[in-house]
């Protein structure tokens, strides 16, 4: 499907790659011709360093939804994952065998199995565990009631952070085996039953709390697999290396299912009559790079590339966003 249909028809975009490739102006040119095609459009950030803000030249105070002079039907919205990050923190380092209250000696680690998903999140050094928490709070966001018809999303989580949509069978498995050791302490150790009791109302938190993530991860995840609700878009540059790591965040999109079907080759040389010698190579090996594109990702998958020349400026004003979209959405 052509970006542009995704921008009309969907619920919800996502742009992802690489840092500088150009997600930022790709996700902000889309919401912007959304938003002037009708749609009431919320564009997104998790960045902390207020790339969006920049991008359409405005100023955007973290976490409050900010109307765009000028460009009627557009919000933009910077969210700093940071804040949560004690609250994260907490919840990937939360034992539930301690919770539950039972003592040392009771304690059994195969319940602690399950959890390696938890721990490699909670033990990920800080781009990481910031995209995580970024990506949980865009997924909570998206889950709540809001009357935007497109959600864009700039800066998709990309590779490993995806996992984090396998947490509902982490945290489900947990939460049927604390379900199941309360009734074991229940029935086997119903002479500490009243030491445990203490522990009850703290047992109902965690769980609720459990669930209540799980809801939000399951719900938010079936979204993201809709072709009809979710597309995420690749943004990448036409380099070698760019070709391997696209592969890799492909074959982690087939794996979690989650629809893509448009590649955006950003930064390309165009083909002008004045292109110095400097340029000229760059533009071959560009070129060569893009046929292999075409072929590994067009041809075997069905995915519609896009390719931008690079601008001679970098892109910055609503003005040239406008521009920047007609090479996107030709
Ligand atoms: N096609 C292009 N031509 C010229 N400059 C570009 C182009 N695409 C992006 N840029 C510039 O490159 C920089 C990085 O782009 P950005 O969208 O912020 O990347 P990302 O969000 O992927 O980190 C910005 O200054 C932007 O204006
Ligand atoms: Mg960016």
């Amino acid at each position: 499907m052509e970006l542009k249909d995704l921008l009309l028809n969907l619920r919800m975009i996502m742009f992802g790659g690489k840092g500088g490739v150009g997600k930022t102006t790709c996700s902000a040119s889309s919401a912007i011709w959304a938003a002037e095609h009708g749609r009431k459009t919320l564009i997104i950030s998790t960045d902390p360093a207020h790339s969006l803000g920049d991008s359409l030249g405005v100023e955007l105070a973290p976490g409050v939804p900010t109307k765009i002079e000028g460009i009627p039907n557009l919000t933009a919205l910077e969210i700093n994952p940071r804040e949560k990050i004690a609250d994260f923190q907490k919840f990937t380092q939360f034992n539930p065998l301690k919770e539950i209250g039972l003592p040392d000696f009771m304690q059994d680690n195969s319940l602690m199995g399950d959890m390696g998903d938890l721990q490699d999140l909670a033990n990920m050094s800080p781009p990481g565990i910031d995209e995580a928490l970024a990506f949980a709070k865009v997924l909570e966001f998206i889950e709540t009631e809001h009357d935007y018809d497109l959600v864009i999303f700039d800066t998709a989580p990309t590779g490993h952070t995806l996992r984090f949509l396998s947490l509902p069978e982490t945290l489900s498995g947990w939460i049927g085996k604390l379900l199941r050791w309360r009734v074991k302490v229940g029935n086997i150790f119903g002479v500490f039953k009243n030491i445990f009791s203490k522990e009850e109302k703290k047992k109902d938190n965690t769980l609720e709390f459990l669930e209540k993530m799980n809801r939000i991860i399951l719900n938010a995840r079936e979204d993201l697999m809709d072709p009809t609700i979710n597309n995420f878009v690749i943004v990448m540059i036409p380099e070698e290396m760019a070709i391997a790591e696209t592969g890799r965040l492909i074959n982690e999109l087939l794996k979690y299912r989650i629809p893509s079907s448009c590649i955006v080759v950003n930064q390309v040389y165009e083909n002008t009559e004045d292109l110095c010698d400097f340029c000229r190579s760059r533009r071959a090996m560009q070129q060569k790079n893009l046929k292999k594109i075409r072929e590994i990702f067009h041809e075997k998958l069905g995915r519609k590339i896009i390719e931008v020349p690079l601008f001679k400026e970098e892109i910055r004003t609503p003005e040239q966003l406008r521009e920047f979209s007609k090479y996107l959405l030709s």
